[in-house]
């Protein structure tokens, strides 16, 4: 086979076979085919995009380019919720408890801070003690005792995927929706299990900025689940303001403990319990409205809040800090940003948040950037509220106090003020 003919043939719009996807994916992992061709395939594929059945079949030559977990021990009661990606999204802190404490068994890896957006594994290793690296045996044993592990994403799955991913990110071809698709289910693939719930994002903050273009992502990626012979579900959730007031790692734990704790922001705890409760109904095999209401209760009568604290102790977490918070203690600067003007908060652009949060130190500028735990952004203000010259929208933290100015003047770019009450956009706009 020749990698040019396949290149020409996607340049014409024509469907690959399966062996052709093989003889691609084997020439990425091995690194025989060069970049520059590569490159082409890709903008060939961001023109003439791929039929269903080829995105399923990359996907699945990409899961299996690495390690694939094995948690057939779990039968289908197996259970991932992954996230396309937010702000102040730490939504996996409060499903994964939830969902564990009915039934589901949740071995789960999760990502880093990406761009303006955070990651689950850095949020939980800013609790002192929490090991996110587990043996392969210990991480099983884990839910096999108590249905919950998160450990960070290991290196050695979809290999594939990473290789193309680097390609894609500099070479201008990201955004083509089966590449997306792809990428994001070759992972959930290879980390193995049976019923997955997928987090759409859609807004400023978010992938996808329009809700078509979301469920185009979201279709696609249930659509691959299915030929792949797992149970993939996602909802289309609002991204275009922050979820909660806490953007930044120990925040968000102390936003999660208190949604756990039965408090907290009314957005968060409904797309948690949404989340939880279709990830419980595709594991019993009951109604979504039956999963949901079951979560609400788990989450309402503590059940899910013990679990919590069992798996942060479970993974070495000192829960000291988890039954009294304000031992995380705070960031030595907190800048308070006022509005400037009578009027309400039209909208805030998400993703220029994440990016103040990131500056003040609570995401990564570069690979090789240390996250300052205590980094980040409260907001006392959120879109559609009224607001009063000199009143506080927001604080910033951060325990470098240089970084403050610049993270103030990106945050401040991120607020529309308008005169009228702007309208009001749902939280959960579709379920798949
Ligand atoms: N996240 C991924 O893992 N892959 C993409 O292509 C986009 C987002």
């Amino acid at each position: 086979m020749n990698f040019i003919d396949i290149i020409k043939k996607k340049r014409s719009g024509l469907e690959l076979t399966d062996g052709e996807i093989d003889f691609l994916i084997n020439g990425v992992t091995s690194a025989s085919i060069p970049d520059y061709q590569l490159s082409a395939f890709l903008m060939a594929v961001c023109f003439n995009s791929m039929t269903a059945k080829e995105t399923a079949k990359l996907t699945d030559a990409m899961a299996k380019s690495g390690d694939i977990l094995d948690l057939s021990v779990f039968g289908a009661l197996s259970a991932d919720k992954h996230s396309t990606g937010g702000v102040g999204d730490k939504t996996t802190l409060i499903v994964a408890p939830i969902a564990a404490s009915l039934g589901c068994k949740i071995a789960k890896m999760s990502g880093r801070a990406l761009g303006h957006t955070g990651g689950t594994v850095d949020k939980l290793e800013s609790i002192p003690g929490y090991k996110s690296e587990l043996t392969p045996i210990e991480f099983i044993n884990q839910v096999k005792d108590i249905n919950l592990a998160v450990v960070g994403q290991s290196g050695l799955l979809a290999p594939a995927d990473k290789a193309l991913y680097a390609l894609r990110d500099v070479t201008g071809t990201v955004e083509s929706p089966p590449l997306i698709a792809s990428s994001i289910m070759s992972k959930k693939l290879a980390a193995g299990a049976h019923n997955i719930v997928l987090d759409v994002k859609v807004g400023s903050g978010a992938f996808m900025h329009d809700i078509e273009s979301a469920k185009e992502l979201a279709d696609m990626m249930c659509d691959i689940g299915k030929r792949c012979g797992r149970n993939v579900r996602a909802a289309l959730t609002d991204m275009d303001t922050p979820l909660g007031y806490a953007i930044g790692n120990v925040l968000e734990v102390k936003e999660a403990i208190e949604v756990l704790g039965g408090r907290g922001p009314d957005d968060l705890r409904e797309v948690s319990i949404t989340l939880a409760g279709m990830l419980v109904a595709s594991v019993r095999g009951v109604s979504d409205s039956e999963g949901i209401e079951l979560a609400r209760e788990a989450l309402a009568s503590g059940t899910a809040y013990k679990k919590f604290v069992d798996w942060i102790e479970h993974q070495g977490g000192d829960i000291r800090y988890i039954t009294a918070p304000d031992m995380f203690g705070k960031a030595t600067t907190v800048l308070q940003v006022v509005a400037e003007c009578d009027g309400y908060i039209q909208s805030l652009n998400t993703e220029l948040i994440g990016l103040s949060s990131t500056r003040l130190g609570a995401g990564r500028v570069d690979k090789k950037s240390k996250i300052d735990p205590l980094a980040g952004i409260i907001l006392k203000k959120k879109t559609g509220e009224k607001v009063y010259p000199g009143e506080i929208i927001a604080e910033l933290h951060s325990s470098t106090p240089e970084l403050v100015a610049e993270a103030c003047e990106i945050f401040k770019s991120s607020i529309t003020y308008s005169d009228s009450v702007p309208e009001r956009r749902p939280l959960i706009f579709e379920i798949i």
